[in-house]
C-alpha cells in the first residue's frame, strides 16, 4: 500500500561481521488485562434499540467483521516455516490468544506475543495484531481460508529468518478499523493509547457523527448517504474502496481527516493510466464499475447501492435471485425477465464473472465492468498502450499532484517516467517552494541520480517544513553518514529511533554510528532494543555479539 517507499534501496550499507550466534530468551509478556478497542456489536449496540433489524443484519457482514478482537476469531493452528526453521503456533486459552515461535537449531530463538486483534473477515484469510512497547505490529503468519492453514504473510514465504517487526500503520487501519487515532508525533505505528477505538466498520464510518441523533432519541437528523449529492454519496465508499494506480494527498490535506459528507477529492487525488482497459488491481471495483455501460449510461443516479445493501451481505444461495432483481429494476424490458437466457436465472454469472485471483486481497474478484460478453477478451484488448497518468474521479489534477503521482510510479519501479517526474517536480517546486512532499521527492530523485549535495539540500529544506518525514530523515542521515558527518547522522537517527524502535533499519544504522563514535554502551543498547521487536534480525544479533565479545571495539575516532 505504498508504505515505506524508498527504504529498502536506501538503508546505509551495513558492514558484515563473521557469523556468531546468541540464543535469546523469551521476552515480552503482555499484561493480561488491558483496555481494548470494542467490536461493532458493542460499539453500535446503542443503535439496536431503535434500528434492531438493520443492526442485526449488519453484524454478519464482512464490513462489520473487517477486524475485531482476536478472541472472537481465534483459529488455533501451527506451521513450520522451512526456509527459516522457525515453528509458529497460534493458541487460544482462557480468553487469550498467543503467537508462539521457536527455532531449536542455532541460532536459537524462542518467544511469544499475545495477539489482541484480528484483521480480515476471513473469506480470504485472517491476520493478527499484537502490541509491544506501544507499537502496533502484525503477526508474520496469517491464516488462509483457501488451504485452511497457517502460512507466512504474503510476500514473506522466502525469508530465511523470522521477519523483522511488521508495523501496522494508520494507512492500513483507516480502511479496516474505526475511529483510528493519531500516532505519537514522528512515529509510524506507536500510539499513546488505543490505536483505534473500534474493530470493524462502525455505523459512523458511513453515517458520520451520531451522538446528537442518539441523545435526541432519533429526532436530530443523521447523515443518510443516499440523500447526499452524488459526489459526496460516492465519496463514502471511495474512501475505502479505491486505490487507483497511485494517489496523492492534496497539498496540506490528510485523508485521515475525511468524514462522511465530505468530498473525498478535497483530500486526495487518484490517478490511473489513461486508456487502461481492464484493471483488476487493488480495491478497484470502483474503477471497473465506472467503465461499465450500466454506469456510464445511467450517470449519477446509479451508485454501489443499486446492487449492494451496505447493511446486508446475501448468502451464496440467495445471490442469484438477489442480484437478478437488482438488474431487472433497470433492465425492465420484459425480455430480460423472461426470454433472455431463461435457462440461467443468474445474470451475474454471465455478465459479472468472478476472476481467478480469488486468494489475493485488494484485487476485485467480481468483474464490475458488467460487459456484454466478458468471455470474449478480443472485444476488449484493442485499447492502445497507456501514455500517461490521468486523474480519476477527483476532478482536474493539479500539476503538483500529478508530479507526485509520477514520482510514486517511479519509486514503484517504473524508471521510464524518471525524466517526466523530475521535470514536473521541479516545476511544482518553482510554483511553491514550500511544499514538503515535493522537496522530499526531489531529494530522493537527486539521490537516485547520484547528486548527493543536491539531495542533502532538498531533504534539509523539506525537513524544515515537516520535521517528521521519516523517509527524508533516514535518507538524509544516510547521506550525512556516508560523507563522514557522523554526529549529525547520529542525532537524526536518535530522534527517529526514539519513536520508531520497531523499524529495524534506522536502529541498525544508529548502532553503527554510535559504535563508530565510540559509544559502545549506546550501540549495544540500541541493538538490544532492535532485537526486542525483531528478535531474529541476524545483522543486529551478530553486531551485538561482536561488540560484547570485544571483537568490535567501538573505539572513538582519533582526534584530528
Ligand atoms: C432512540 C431511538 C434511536 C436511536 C438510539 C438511533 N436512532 Fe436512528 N433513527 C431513529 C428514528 C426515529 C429515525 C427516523 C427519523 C426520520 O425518519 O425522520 C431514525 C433514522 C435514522 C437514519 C436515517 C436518516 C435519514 O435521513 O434517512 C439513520 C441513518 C440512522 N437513524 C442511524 C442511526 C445510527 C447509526 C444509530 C446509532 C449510533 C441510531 N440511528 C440510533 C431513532 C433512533
Ligand atoms: C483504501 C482502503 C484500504 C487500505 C489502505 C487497506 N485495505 Fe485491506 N482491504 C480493503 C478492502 C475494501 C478489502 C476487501 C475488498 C477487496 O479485497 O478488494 C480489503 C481486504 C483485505 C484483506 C482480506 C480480508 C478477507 O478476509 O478477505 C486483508 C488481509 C487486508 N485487506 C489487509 C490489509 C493490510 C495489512 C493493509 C495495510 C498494509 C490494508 N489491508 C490496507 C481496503 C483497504
Ligand atoms: C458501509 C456504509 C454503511 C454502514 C457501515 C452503515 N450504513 Fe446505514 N446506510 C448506508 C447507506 C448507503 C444508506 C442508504 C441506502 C440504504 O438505505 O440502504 C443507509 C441507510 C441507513 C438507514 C435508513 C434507511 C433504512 O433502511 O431505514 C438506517 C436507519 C441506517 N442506515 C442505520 C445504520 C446502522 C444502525 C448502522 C450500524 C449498525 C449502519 N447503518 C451502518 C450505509 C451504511
Ligand atoms: C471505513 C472503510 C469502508 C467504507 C467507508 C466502506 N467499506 Fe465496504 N469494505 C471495507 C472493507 C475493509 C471490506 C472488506 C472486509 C473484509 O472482508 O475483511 C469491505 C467490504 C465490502 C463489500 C464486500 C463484502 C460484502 O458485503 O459482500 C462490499 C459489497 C462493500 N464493502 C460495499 C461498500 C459500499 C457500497 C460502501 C459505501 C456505502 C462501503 N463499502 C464503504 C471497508 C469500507
Ligand atoms: C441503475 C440501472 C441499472 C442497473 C441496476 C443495471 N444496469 Fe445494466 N445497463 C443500464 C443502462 C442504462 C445500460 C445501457 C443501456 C443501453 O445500452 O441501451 C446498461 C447496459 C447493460 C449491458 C450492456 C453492456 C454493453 O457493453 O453493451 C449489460 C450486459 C447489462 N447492462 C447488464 C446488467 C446486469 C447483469 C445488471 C445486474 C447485475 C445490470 N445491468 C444492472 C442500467 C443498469
Ligand atoms: C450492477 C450490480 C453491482 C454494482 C452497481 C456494484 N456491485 Fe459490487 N458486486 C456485485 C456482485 C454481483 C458481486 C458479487 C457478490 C458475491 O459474490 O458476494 C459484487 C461484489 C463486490 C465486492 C466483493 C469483492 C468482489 O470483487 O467480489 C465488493 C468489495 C464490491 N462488490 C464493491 C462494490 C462497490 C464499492 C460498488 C460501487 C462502486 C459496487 N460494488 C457496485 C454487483 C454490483
Ligand atoms: C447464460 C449467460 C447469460 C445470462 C444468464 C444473462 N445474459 Fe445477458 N447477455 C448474454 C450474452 C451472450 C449477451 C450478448 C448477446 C445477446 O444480446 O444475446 C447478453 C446481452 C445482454 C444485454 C445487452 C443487450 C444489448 O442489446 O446490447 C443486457 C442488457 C443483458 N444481457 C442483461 C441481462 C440481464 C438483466 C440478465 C439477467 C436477468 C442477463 N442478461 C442474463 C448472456 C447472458
Amino acid at each position: 500500500m505504498g508504505e515505506g517507499k524508498g527504504w529498502n534501496c536506501s538503508v546505509l550499507v551495513l558492514l558484515v561481521f563473521s557469523a556468531l550466534s546468541v540464543s535469546l530468551a523469551a521476552q515480552s509478556t503482555n499484561p493480561a488485562s488491558r483496555p481494548l478497542a470494542s467490536p461493532v456489536r458493542v460499539a453500535d449496540a446503542v443503535c439496536a434499540k431503535c434500528h434492531q433489524e438493520i443492526f442485526q443484519k449488519y453484524l454478519s457482514t464482512p464490513m462489520a467483521n473487517a477486524s475485531g478482537l482476536a478472541v472472537d476469531k481465534a483459529i488455533p493452528g501451527k506451521f513450520q516455516h522451512a526456509n527459516s526453521g522457525v515453528d509458529y503456533g497460534v493458541t487460544s486459552k482462557d480468553g487469550e490468544v498467543w503467537l508462539h515461535y521457536v527455532r531449536r537449531e542455532e541460532p536459537r530463538l524462542e518467544g511469544k506475543q499475545q495477539l489482541l486483534y484480528f484483521l480480515g473477515s476471513g473469506h480470504l484469510g485472517v491476520t493478527y495484531l499484537y502490541e509491544l512497547g506501544g507499537y502496533l505490529l502484525e503477526s508474520p503468519v496469517a491464516y488462509y481460508a483457501n488451504s485452511q492453514s497457517y502460512d507466512m504473510k504474503p510476500g514473506l514465504t522466502n525469508v530465511r529468518s523470522m521477519p523483522p517487526a511488521l508495523p501496522v500503520t494508520r494507512g492500513c487501519m483507516r480502511c479496516h478499523m474505526s475511529a483510528v487515532q493519531r500516532e505519537v508525533t514522528g512515529s509510524r505505528s506507536r500510539f499513546s493509547g488505543l490505536p483505534f477505538l473500534h474493530g470493524g466498520i462502525t455505523c459512523e464510518s458511513c453515517h458520520g457523527e451520531t451522538a446528537q441523533h442518539v441523545t435526541s432519541g432519533g429526532k436530530t437528523a443523521v447523515l443518510n448517504p443516499l440523500k447526499l449529492a452524488p459526489q459526496q454519496r460516492d465519496s463514502i465508499c471511495i474512501n475505502c474502496h479505491l486505490e487507483g494506480e497511485t494517489r496523492v494527498e492534496r497539498s496540506g490535506r490528510s485523508v485521515d481527516d475525511f468524514k462522511p459528507g465530505d468530498n473525498i477529492s478535497d483530500f486526495i487525488s487518484y490517478f490511473v493510466y489513461d486508456r487502461e482497459g481492464h484493471s483488476s488491481r487493488g480495491v478497484s471495483e470502483i474503477e471497473q464499475f465506472s467503465q461499465s455501460r450500466c454506469k456510464r449510461m445511467s450517470g449519477e443516479r446509479m451508485s454501489c447501492m443499486n446492487c449492494h445493501d451496505p447493511h446486508y451481505s446475501p448468502k451464496p444461495a440467495e445471490q442469484p435471485a438477489y442480484y437478478r432483481q437488482k438488474c431487472l429494476s433497470c433492465h425492465a424490458q420484459p425480455k430480460y425477465a423472461s426470454a433472455h437466457h431463461s435457462e440461467n436465472p443468474d445474470c451475474t454469472s454471465c455478465h459479472m464473472p468472478k476472476g481467478k485471483a480469488q486468494n489475493v486481497p485488494h484485487v476485485a474478484w467480481t468483474d464490475h465492468r458488467i460487459r456484454r460478453e466478458p468471455d470474449r477478451p478480443e472485444l476488449l484488448d484493442r485499447t492502445p498502450a497507456p501514455s500517461g497518468l490521468v486523474s480519476f474521479l477527483s476532478g482536474e489534477a493539479s500539476p503538483r499532484d500529478l508530479a507526485l503521482a509520477y514520482y510514486n510510479v517511479v519509486i514503484d519501479g517504473n524508471t521510464l517516467e524518471r525524466d517526466r517526474a523530475w521535470r514536473m517536480l521541479e516545476a511544482a517546486q518553482k510554483a511553491n517552494p514550500q511544499d514538503a512532499p515535493v522537496l522530499s521527492a526531489l531529494g530522493y530523485m537527486s539521490q537516485l541520480s547520484g547528486n548527493t549535495a543536491k539531495a542533502v539540500e532538498f531533504y534539509r529544506e523539506s525537513l524544515k517544513l515537516d520535521p517528521n518525514d521519516l523517509i527524508a530523515e533516514n535518507n538524509l542521515a544516510i547521506l550525512l553518514a556516508r560523507s563522514g558527518n557522523l554526529p549529525e547522522a547520529r542525532d537524526i537517527w536518535r530522534k527517529v529511533f526514539a519513536v520508531n524502535e520497531d523499524v529495524d533499519g534506522p536502529g541498525i544504522n544508529l548502532s553503527l554510528v554510535e559504535c563508530r563514535l565510540g559509544n559502545k554502551d549506546g550501540a549495544m543498547d540500541v541493538l538490544r532494543r532492535v532485537l526486542v521487536y525483531s528478535p531474529d534480525r541476524q545483522i543486529a544479533r551478530e553486531r551485538l555479539a561482536a561488540i560484547e565479545s570485544g571483537q568490535e571495539k567501538c573505539a572513538a575516532p582519533a582526534a584530528k
